[in-house]
């Protein structure tokens, strides 16, 4: 019996993938691609001395998620795979709404033609809206701000749906505050395409040279220092959360939302410093306008997970920022990079890997 991972060699996907394999879980992942490498599926299998069934493929075509049921026995479905970003979500909204909600729906059938209803959904705290009531519990009220968060919410209430109507169904929908750092060995992190969007692979980038300053959205909020705050999570601090909620969902029927955060909330020149104190790097910062649609506060309340999951966030923002530097540090370009150089220098167990990767 294994685990259906999808979008499994992106940021979240690839960090949980290695907590599954370390468990002892058995994994089949699919991912297209259109947001991670080829690479980090290599070093998941390098972390963990496992290799694993990978298909390339996009969750949207029927026929080749109907075959990768077919040729596994799969027991439950981690669902990461969709697209990201908020601004892009704005110019894009039809790929949104085709990414996000059409691939869960498809990905659904597909579970229901095969029996299999035992679902983690990866989403995401934006499903508050740009609510300024702290700390966010599951019960504060929904409404996103941008097409993202509405596929977001939208995913939610068609799980909330399938599960009303046919009560065999369990599934947890994982509602993500603001993911930082990378595995301890520096081989896996997020890569993001571009300039960054989000705060910390902007400082890292800034501690590397890469970047030349950080732009602050704003010092005039009503928060301790006046930049806003939020609850940063250590990324395989959340992998372990979907553990948690793996084994939840195999006890539990029905539809179940948790924050996934750490319950504190740190301004972003408490994060601008700390990143500058682990990594010796001064991080040149100028403040400029408010960025549009930005909440002041946002933290997690996380007493549901804490007392249904018997999980909750053990890394602070020392080890937060220790971690992104050290995988920024050792892959300036991201993976692109380092795919390139690894060529030559492969070892053995990873060429074995590769070919078993690439079953589709
Ligand atoms: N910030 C800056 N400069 C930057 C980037 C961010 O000052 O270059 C600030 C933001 O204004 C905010 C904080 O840093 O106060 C964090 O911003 P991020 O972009 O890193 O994260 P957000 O909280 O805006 O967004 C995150 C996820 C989204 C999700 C949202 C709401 O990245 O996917 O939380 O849950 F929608």
């Amino acid at each position: 019996m294994a685990i259906l991972v999808t979008g499994g060699a992106g940021y979240i996907g690839s960090h949980t993938c290695v907590e599954l394999l370390n468990e002892g879980y058995e994994i089949v992942v699919v991912d297209n691609f259109s947001n991670s490498k080829p690479e980090s599926l290599k070093r998941i299998s390098e972390i963990t001395g496992k290799l694993f069934p990978f298909y390339q493929m996009d969750v949207l075509d029927k026929k080749a998620l109907d075959q990768v049921f077919s040729e596994n026995t799969i027991e439950a479905v981690i669902h990461f795979a969709g697209s990201k970003a908020v601004g892009e979500s704005v110019s894009i909204p039809l790929a949104y709404y085709q990414n996000n909600v059409i691939g869960t729906v498809i990905l659904c059938e597909m579970m229901k033609n095969y029996g299999v209803k035992n679902l983690v959904f990866s989403s995401s705290a934006t499903v508050y809206g740009a609510t300024d009531q702290v700390p966010i519990t599951e019960d504060t009220m929904l409404g996103a701000v941008n097409p993202y968060g509405r596929t977001k919410l939208m995913i939610e209430e068609i799980l909330r749906d399938l599960s009303e109507s046919d009560e065999t169904w369990s599934i947890a929908l994982l509602r993500y505050f603001n993911p930082v750092g990378a595995h301890r060995s520096g081989r896996i992190g997020e890569d993001p395409n571009g300039i960054p969007n989000n705060l910390m692979p902007y400082i890292s980038q800034v501690a590397v040279g890469k970047l030349e300053s950080l732009n602050i959205f704003g010092s005039d909020y009503p928060t301790k220092d006046g930049t806003g705050v939020r609850d940063y999570i250590h990324v395989v601090d959340l992998a372990m959360g979907h553990l948690k909620a793996l084994e939840k969902i195999r006890s539990k029927r029905g539809v179940d939302a948790y924050n996934l955060g750490t319950g504190s909330g740190y301004s972003v020149l408490e994060m601008v410093e700390e990143f500058e104190q682990v990594s010796g790097q001064s991080i040149p910062y100028t403040i400029v306008e408010r960025r549009a649609g930005d909440a002041a506060i946002c933290y997690a309340d996380v007493t549901k997970a804490r007392n249904e999951l018997g999980w909750s966030a053990t890394r602070g923002i020392h080890e937060m920022c220790e971690d992104t530097w050290r995988w920024q540090q050792n892959n300036p370009e991201g993976y692109s990079e380092e795919s390139k150089i690894k060529q030559e220098t492969r070892s053995p167990v990873l060429k074995t890997a590769v070919g078993l990767f690439m079953s589709h």
